[in-house]
């Protein structure tokens, strides 16, 4: 047999292998220590880094070591959200152990449009430990790039499910209706203009006093609209609002969608994690009745971007929603090609960071991480309570966002925390990000990151506390 030559190409790291995997794996250790302790701010982007953001497509290389020494120092001057300080909207950890398989799942690039073999296996086996995990009788699913892609993918199976023929024909907006709380993630919204229903068949269902989605209003508008001949399509729930971490009354809801022929979806992208806990699990009562569930391990199953999960009680209904028959993906008898299932066509290997990551750690091990985020955001909260100046925008953290806001002596309290968020940013040794609550403008951090600690939440209440401070006497 003739040995096979090395490919001469200049593409090839060939000799320059080992030393750029060393190189690699001491930048990865550089910034993994980097992450274990705060820092004392952020780095702002030097000017060498416009200068290189400025410059044009080289036409000969630097070499890869130079060029990942380029990259690091572009991530340095990054909004990290691995950061122990990182509060601002729903971040994440980029744990370790998800970030090296998914650099082995690049390295491999499994493409899971198609029959992948092991990969495929793997994938259907982390949908199954996620339902086991959050508690639902999940019976199939898909790996998406997240939340967005998993409301647009459930809301394709319900539109598909209500109206059969829209794949071809499409369907009269008119006499559709999809309803969600008022204060349901803008991906539903945007899924719903994605599906060419329009943004007025999305009906706002009032809230009620923990921001939940009210279900006796839910059935008001329901009526209302069955009335005059339009259709429920699709009900989404929201377990962990972006704002304030609220949890809808999943069995509530559910006991009006039934009946009624509507898709329940709950959209637990943030919140649905903290359903294996026993702190916050009685929260998420009833999932088990939707039809479809979303989570995104991308946030507080703490693995790197992207990673979202969607799970269905009936794999059919994804079927029904995305099948092609694409002549140069021929199917055997009884199999389906995943692309079938889905929206995205290249997929890559996203779940072996999760699954990998499962492994590692064992649920218990999560488990354990998402109840001490959880604790964090009630000390938080105690923390707010008792520092005078500072005052909570809800009763209690329903998961782990805390919003809470500084009140100045004297002068335009929104006006002050617009500028106290910006002046933290500036400042550099927390992130958090400011929200609106009822017309109020706060502060809006939230905990969902492994490697936050006591001090941290400590220094958050204290710098806000400081700046808003000389922000008031300046
Ligand atoms: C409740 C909820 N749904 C959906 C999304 C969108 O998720 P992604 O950014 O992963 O698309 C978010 C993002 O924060 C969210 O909080």
């Amino acid at each position: 047999m003739t040995e096979r030559a090395l490919p001469v190409t200049p593409l090839s790291l060939r000799d320059e292998r080992a030393e750029a995997l060393d190189h690699g794996l001491a930048l990865l250790r550089q910034a993994w220590a980097s992450f274990d302790e705060p820092r004392p701010h952020q780095p702002p982007v030097a000017p060498e880094r416009h200068e290189l953001f400025g410059s044009p497509l080289p036409e000969t290389g630097t070499g890869v070591r130079e060029a990942l020494d380029a990259a690091d120092r572009v991530l340095d001057e990054s909004l990290a959200q691995a950061r122990p300080r990182f509060f601002g909207y729903v971040g994440s950890s980029g744990l370790e152990s998800a970030v090296l398989a998914d650099a082995l799942a690049m390295s491999h690039d499994v493409n899971l449009a198609a029959e992948a073999a092991a990969a495929h296996l793997v994938e259907q086996q982390t949908l199954g430990w996620v339902a086991q995990l959050v508690g639902y009788p999940a019976a199939g699913g898909t790996v998406t790039s997240g939340g967005m892609v998993s409301n647009l993918t459930a809301l394709m199976a319900a539109r598909t499910r209500a109206f059969p023929e829209s794949r071809v024909v499409g369907v009269d907006a008119s006499r559709v209706a999809v309803y969600a709380s008022a204060e349901a993630h803008s991906s539903v919204e945007r899924a719903v203009e994605v599906l060419g229903l329009g943004s007025s068949a999305l009906r706002d269902v009032p809230i009620d006093g923990r921001r939940r989605m009210d279900p006796a209003a839910l059935a008001s508008a329901i009526a209302a609209d069955r009335a005059v001949g339009v259709t429920p399509m699709a009900v989404v729930a929201t377990a962990g609002t972006t704002l304030t971490g609220s949890v809808d009354p999943i069995g509530a809801i559910a006991d009006v969608v039934e009946g009624t022929g509507a898709w329940l979806h709950v959209d637990g992208a943030y919140g649905l994690p903290a359903a294996c806990t026993d702190v916050a699990g009685h929260l998420f009562a009833g999932l088990d009745r939707a039809d479809s569930v979303s989570v995104d391990a991308h946030k507080w199953l703490f693995v790197p971007k992207a990673c979202g999960i969607l799970l269905v009680r009936d794999p059919a209904a994804l079927r029904a929603a995305f099948r092609h028959d694409a002549s140069y993906m021929v199917e055997e008898e009884g199999y389906v090609h995943p692309v079938d299932t889905t929206m995205e066509y290249s997929r890559p290997f996203r779940a072996l960071k999760l699954w990998t990551a499962l492994r590692a750690h064992g649920a218990g091990a999560f488990r354990e991480a998402i109840t001490t985020t959880i604790e964090l955001a009630r000390e938080l909260a105690d923390l707010v309570r008792a520092r005078p100046g500072l005052e909570l925008l809800v009763d209690a953290p329903e998961l782990s966002t805390v919003p809470f806001r500084r009140v100045p002596a004297r002068g335009d309290a929104d006006a002050h925390n617009r500028s106290l968020a910006r002046a933290l940013q500036e400042d550099g040794r927390v992130y958090v990000t400011s929200a609106v609550v009822d017309g109020v403008t706060c502060l809006r951090p939230c905990v969902v990151n492994f490697r936050t600690t006591r001090a941290d939440i400590e220094s958050l209440v204290d710098l806000a506390d400081e700046l808003g401070r000389v922000l008031e006497s300046g």
